[in-house]
């Protein structure tokens, strides 16, 4: 199973949605690989941003292995599952979609937790720590409702 997590930058928040559900994934055993990407090139080949860095490393999960990438249409194929943060996300993604089955694969990640609510895990780059906080909060809950529907 090959699961996609993608925002905009590739820096804050997909970066830490793949850290945390390939933690969880790894501790229950699962044979799940994750990766993210951001529907902007323009952070593409950089580290994630260090306020995204050291709230994980915060809860012992290290996200220095990841580079920033941009989504490609290949990702389709690729991928299993595509969540993305945000509706600005979805609709970016969707515009790519070529087949009823490309656009199933997309899905708002808090819809996980809630489902239908089309909430967005909110954009933490021009905001202090504490937004980061928040945005590992959601994931992590998401993270653990993903992981307990595959389990
Ligand atoms: P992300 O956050 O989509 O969660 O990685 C952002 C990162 C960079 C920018 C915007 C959002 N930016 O405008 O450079």
């Amino acid at each position: 199973m090959k699961i996609l997590m993608v925002c905009l930058g590739n820096i804050c928040r997909s970066p830490l949605a793949e850290g945390i559900l390939q933690h969880k994934a790894n501790k229950n055993n699962l044979n799940i690989e994750v990766d993210s990407a951001g529907t902007a090139a323009y952070h593409a080949g950089n580290l994630p941003d260090e306020r995204s860095i050291e709230v994980a490393n915060k809860y012992g999960i290290d996200l220095t292995n990841q580079r920033a990438r941009q989504f490609g249409i290949t990702d389709f194929q690729e991928f299993d599952v595509i969540y993305v943060m945000d509706a600005k996300n979805y609709n970016n993604i969707l515009k790519l979609a070529s087949t009823r089955e490309d656009e199933q694969k997309v899905k708002l990640i808090l819809n996980e937790i809630e489902p239908n609510s089309n909430s967005s895990v909110p954009d933490p780059y021009y905001g202090g720590k504490d937004g980061f906080e928040n945005v590992y909060q959601m994931l992590d809950i998401a993270s653990d409702k993903i992981i307990s529907q595959l389990i």
